[in-house]
């Protein structure tokens, strides 16, 4: 019997979202249905209602949930119902030519369930990066749910599904941050002070913060940056220098998505050093407009960081452990908790920069 439940839709663009009855069908193969238990609020929720990601309205949104298994398809063996999950928006298929040569955490054909939810009258809803969890409950593909353990606290874990892993991500995986590295992050909103966790956790000494508003750059202290710049005020490639030597940084993630500051993080790095495009770019941006003679004479790579290069099989449950043995804090990204019915009031906090995550609790 197919659920009528309680969701939040993005129904027009620009329109404020609405709290209405979705209907989640039981799962079909390769299907799970997940009692939500939280999901966070992110800025990728808000691109979908403005229209910015596609024109595919209504959307179903929400994406950073953790909750139970409700019930499985038929040949679902890799979670059972009451499993304790963390949702991710990268499947891996286990076939493509990325998967077969060993490397899933860069899948090219990863995905989602087959069926669609709907609303009552049958329009078929998008769920928001292929999972729409700011519902009771959600029907994802099987491989979109990842075990966890039980004993940590979904509103905190939850964030694991997209921007935390993403910026710890980005300085563990695609950065390859080594104990003794210099890390400069520019920007320090949500995916941006998880990469600093990720550098501290990797065993980096300098960690420094770039941003543009002074109660960010706090909080990055105490996520662990040991310096912070602000760019509003100097010059970010000079203070990054300054704060190493007068070399640069070993590792530059740009956590902003901006071409004035992927060039800063060029010029901010080190020879040999590494640049990580982590922060998302809309489609009218080009890359800088940077003398090929200093890509060449500065050597090192430049790497954009898909979901931080994880793979949720291997890194979720990782993390989590690293979480409740007190190693790793996510309930500092937990900025609120909140109801289904406060997402507009979670999107102006947001934008007013109030906030690192505000946490709907179903
Ligand atoms: N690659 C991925 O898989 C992935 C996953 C999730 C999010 N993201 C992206 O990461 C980016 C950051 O996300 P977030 O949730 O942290 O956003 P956010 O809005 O919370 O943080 C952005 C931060 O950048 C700062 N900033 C803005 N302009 C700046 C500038 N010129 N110089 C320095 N700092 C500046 C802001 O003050 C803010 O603190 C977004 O583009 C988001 O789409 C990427
Ligand atoms: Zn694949
Ligand atoms: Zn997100």
């Amino acid at each position: 019997m197919p659920h009528h439940v309680k969701g939040v839709i993005a129904r027009a663009e620009g329109e404020p979202v609405e709290l209405t009855t979705v209907v989640v069908p039981d799962p079909g193969p390769g299907e799970v249905v997940v009692n939500v238990a939280t999901c966070g609020v992110c800025h990728t929720d808000l691109h979908y209602r403005e229209g910015g990601i596609n024109d595919e309205f209504p959307f179903l949104l929400g994406h950073e949930a953790a909750g139970t298994i409700e019930s499985v398809g038929s040949d679902v063996t890799s979670v059972a119902p009451g499993d304790f999950v963390v949702l991710n928006w990268r499947a891996v298929c286990g076939e493509c030519r990325a998967c077969r040569r060993g490397r899933p955490q860069f899948c090219f054909a990863t995905h989602n369930a087959t069926q669609r939810m709907t609303l009552t009258d049958g329009t078929e809803l998008t769920p928001a990066l292929g999972i729409g969890a700011f519902t009771e409950k959600t029907l994802v593909a099987a491989g979109q749910a990842t075990k966890v353990d039980p004993a940590a606290d979904p509103g905190a874990v939850g964030l694991l599904g997209c921007g935390v892993m993403a910026g710890i991500g980005a300085a563990m995986h695609t950065g390859n941050v080594q104990p003794g590295d210099s890390v400069a992050v520019f920007g320090c909103g949500g995916v941006g002070c998880a990469a600093i966790t990720g550098a501290k956790l990797a065993g980096a000494t300098r960690i420094i913060a770039v941003d543009l508003d002074a109660r960010k750059l706090e909080r990055a202290v105490e996520f662990g940056a040991t310096h912070t710049v602000d760019a509003s005020r100097v010059d970010a490639v000079e203070a990054v220098q300054a704060a190493t030597n007068g070399f640069g940084a070993d590792v530059c993630i740009e956590a902003v998505g901006n071409p004035a500051v992927l060039q800063q993080a060029f010029y901010a790095r080190d020879l040999a050093g590494t640049v990580v495009q982590v922060g998302v770019p809309t489609p009218d941006m080009a890359m800088p407009d940077i003398p090929m003679i200093d890509f060449f004479g500065r050597g090192g790579a430049l790497k954009p960081s898909w979901y931080g290069d994880c793979l949720p099989s291997r890194d979720f449950p990782m993390i989590t452990e690293l979480y409740l043995q007190g190693r790793l804090d996510l309930d500092a990204f937990v900025s609120e908790r909140i109801g289904l019915g406060d997402i507009e009031t979670a999107f102006a906090r947001m934008q007013r920069g109030e906030v690192l995550r505000s946490v709907v609790v179903i």
